[in-house]
């Protein structure tokens, strides 16, 4: 793989997990950069990867062969006011954005030739067992889409999706729903620990139980359903607790949650430019 430099656009999570990604796959640290307004020797990616940083947002992009757009919808288009002092014609802008679709950035970037990529990760990607949507601007050459494919290939799935309004739904069951199966977890854990088994025990449980069912899972096809329904027989005690979920409708109130989520985005969209 040809080495290509990276500068990234925000010290966040989302930063902090790419970083991550990279350097556990061997990439360059020394091809990687990072800036944020208020970046300093305290933040996360500089304590953990001593990796060079700025900022000043124009400060890396200049030299970059790749940019990586990692900040707040609401921070976009300051951004692309500092990104607009430089000539962005021969690089790639990935965008993580979710919500921004590359019309609302090439609205931004008012320049001619603006390749954008947008990739929709999931935290995972910090130890490379991430998931990782992208959408690929036609006009771009097919060896930097295999480029971009290789280098998120490190940290996890890559799906290349052919329809941009996709990432949309892939914002939810990719970037989102970690955070439902960890609040799902986060309720067993409670109620186990008020039922006298300590934390650590716990928490380890919970792990090991979501660990088997998966490597039990990918043996019962492409649905959840079968194997949950053999573990849950009828009048059984499993039985007894899916009653309730089923009486409270959780399979709607899941439906409802993620219609919210995805009237979010949309609200996103209407971001003035
Ligand atoms: N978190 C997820 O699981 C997830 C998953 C998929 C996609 N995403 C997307 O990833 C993006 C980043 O999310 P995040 O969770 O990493 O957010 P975050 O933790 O809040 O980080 C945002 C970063 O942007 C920086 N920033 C703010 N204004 C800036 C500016 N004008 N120029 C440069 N940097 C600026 C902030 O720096 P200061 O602290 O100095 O202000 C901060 O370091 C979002 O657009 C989100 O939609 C997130």
């Amino acid at each position: 793989m040809k080495e290509k430099k990276i500068n990234i656009i925000g010290a966040g999570n989302m930063s902090y997990a790419i970083v991550s990604g990279l350097i556990n796959s061997n990439y360059k640290k020394d091809l990687i950069t990072v800036c944020a307004p208020s970046i300093n020797n305290k933040n996360n990616i500089i304590k953990s990867f001593g990796i060079k940083n700025s900022n000043i947002n124009t400060h890396y992009s200049d030299q970059a062969d790749i940019i990586i757009l990692s900040v707040k919808p609401q921070s976009i288009t300051s951004v692309c006011q500092d990104l607009n002092k430089i000539n962005l014609s021969k690089k790639i802008i990935i965008s993580l954005l979710a919500g921004i679709n590359i019309n609302i950035l090439t609205n931004l970037l008012k320049q001619d030739n603006i390749n954008i990529i947008r990739i929709m990760p999931n935290i995972a990607i910090t130890t490379n067992h991430g998931i990782i949507a992208m959408y690929v601007m036609s006009k771009i050459n097919i060896s930097d889409i295999n480029f971009i494919k290789d280098l998120f290939s490190r940290m996890g799935m890559v799906y290349q999706l052919d329809k941009e309004s996709d990432i949309d739904i892939f914002t939810i069951i990719v970037g989102s729903s970690p955070a439902y199966f960890l609040f799902f977890m986060e309720a067993m854990q409670k109620k186990i620990e008020s039922m006298g088994i300590n934390q650590c025990d716990a928490y380890n449980i919970i792990l090991e139980t979501i660990n088997g069912i998966t490597y039990l899972s990918r043996h019962w096809g492409n649905t959840f359903n079968k194997l949950r329904k053999l573990i849950s027989s009828k009048k059984g005690i499993t039985e007894s607790a899916i009653s309730i979920f089923k009486k409270e409708n959780l399979s709607l109130i899941i439906a409802n949650a993620i219609d919210v989520s995805m009237n979010r985005i949309k609200d996103l969209k209407n971001l003035k430019t």
